[in-house]
């Protein structure tokens, strides 16, 4: 007998899209078992032995997996594609691994900086889950308007749609006519988390760009290239 897991874990272990993405999936009604469609969450499959389909598609284990960072320039989608048809961040990537890759979480189209791409569903939800509180650090570059009082502020976490942030790590990098130059770690990935996070003290991002997702660091990879993780960035990411 194989392995019994549950459904949304075998369409990430498939490389079809992460585990949330995959409860989705499942809630739209699009995933089917032995051609029965599965619209509840829950449903377990054994591997080897049940098929799953996906949009009418059977799917199967992945057999290689894809680990990338890529820096992101502004103007790109984090998406495998876009509706409005702007350049997305597959589009960056070279042509044998661009298939059944998906970006781990996202930056918004005017953000730059490191993003990871995967076919490794259960990487994706290592990552991006707040559980497992991996800090991501991003440098803001920011409008006047920046008190001690703010700083306090975004530290202890602020109130964004109805939600208050977790505690954060900031730190003043410089300052000049350009903006202030503000080193931002924090723990969960909201919608525009930053950038909201700035405007609930009163001062306005002019340009976003993450830096490092715990201690995997962008460093000196150019603008708009992509490397494989290291296995030892991989082991880190999976473990921590
Ligand atoms: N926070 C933002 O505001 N934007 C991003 O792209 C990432 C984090």
């Amino acid at each position: 007998m194989g392995e019994i897991v549950r459904l949304q874990k075998y369409i990430a272990m498939c490389g079809k899209a992460s585990r949330r993405k995959a409860e989705e999936l499942i809630a739209d009604g699009r995933v089917k078992v032995n051609g029965e469609k599965v619209s509840e969450q829950g449903v377990k499959v054994e591997i080897g032995a049940d098929r799953v389909s996906v949009d009418g598609e059977e799917i199967s284990l992945v057999s290689k997996k894809y680990y990338i960072m890529l820096n992101k320039p502004v103007g790109y989608v984090s998406t495998v594609s876009d509706q409005f048809d702007r350049p997305t961040v597959v589009d960056l990537l070279s042509e044998e691994i661009k298939t059944r890759i998906f970006p781990v979480g996202r930056l918004d189209y005017e953000t730059e900086g490191l993003l990871l791409l995967t076919n490794d569903g259960d990487f994706t939800y290592r990552v991006t889950h707040p559980k497992f509180e991996l800090g991501k650090t991003y440098i803001a570059t920011v409008g006047a308007g920046l008190t001690v009082a703010g700083i306090n502020a975004l530290k202890r976490g602020v109130k964004i749609d109805d939600y208050k942030t977790s505690p954060a790590e900031v730190e003043i990098l410089d300052s000049n006519q350009g903006g202030t130059y503000v080193k931002i770690t924090i723990h969960e990935g909201r919608n525009r988390q930053v950038r909201k996070m700035f405007e609930a003290v009163g001062v306005k991002v002019k340009e976003l760009k993450r830096v490092s997702i715990g201690k995997v660091e962008l460093g000196n990879l150019p603008l708009g290239r992509w490397r494989y993780l290291t296995e030892h960035e991989i082991h880190y990411l999976l473990n921590s």
